[in-house]
């Protein structure tokens, strides 16, 4: 169930049956010379609409913009800076948490977001924490990467060239899901260079063409339908998990 297409009442319905929601979550930047602007909140949004076909669970919209400051040298991208991406989880959680929602789950399609969603947890909980009360609902974070057998099968299609950004994992999956947007490039070198994330300018004098590490030349749409068809399971499986965790009085 999509909760952008679901009326109020249809959700209404949904939480007699189910507090958990999943909210994808991502950026909107820069993958390389050949990458979606898009890539990192389609996967999230790929895979949870996978994994809505087969299972009774409500996918929120994606939140689409996170934090990626490092790519705002290179066109296209737009950033939240940590500061304001941390207040809008906050509301977003709160909106979902007063209609009832107890388990909040974002899957998240950035690993640049990590830090800063596990840091919009906290400020969450210290509102509860500091009067001593319940907060009433738990938050997870999954990266979609990261989900039961997906980091496996990602090793075995790309042994080499994996990287860290605009990698042939992220590629394929949007390949698979947009064929007809599929985009090719020489790239040179075949495998991108590796270092630190710092500044926009910096990153863009590191990283040229705006890959980390990685040769997104190895995607393709069979691998990254493997992936969404693998990670879908997961979810499914992580979410179950998740709504069934127990807590203590
Ligand atoms: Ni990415």
């Amino acid at each position: 169930m999509l909760l952008h297409l679901s009326t109020w009442s249809e959700v209404a319905q949904f939480l007699q049956r189910s507090r958990a929601i999943v909210v994808p979550i991502g950026s909107n930047e820069q993958h390389g010379p050949t990458g979606l602007l898009g890539t990192d909140w389609l996967c999230p949004e790929i895979i949870a609409r996978e994994a809505e076909k087969d299972a009774d669970m409500l996918i929120a919209p994606t939140f689409n913009i996170g934090m990626a400051q490092h790519h705002l040298a290179f066109p296209g991208t737009i950033s939240l800076r940590p500061s304001t991406f941390i207040a809008a989880i906050g509301d977003w959680v709160r909106s979902l948490a007063g209609h009832g929602f107890t388990r909040i789950l974002f899957l998240n399609g950035h690993g640049g977001n990590i830090a800063s969603i596990e840091a919009a947890f906290s400020e969450i909980y210290a509102d509860s924490s500091f009067t001593r009360e319940r907060a009433g609902f738990a938050l997870k974070l999954c990266n979609w990467w990261d989900l039961e057998g997906v980091g496996e099968l990602a090793r075995t299609q790309f042994p080499e060239g994996h990287g860290t950004h605009a990698t042939p994992s992220e590629i394929a999956v949007t390949q698979w899901a947009f064929p007809d947007r599929i985009k090719t490039a020489d790239y040179a070198p075949p495998i991108a260079p590796s270092g630190p994330i710092r500044d926009a300018l910096d990153f863009r004098a590191r990283f040229p063409d705006g890959r980390m590490g990685s040769n997104p030349g190895l995607a393709t749409p069979e691998k990254g339908g493997e992936l969404v068809k693998l990670a879908a399971q997961s979810l499914v499986r992580e979410l179950a998990a998740f709504a069934n965790e127990s807590v203590p009085a």
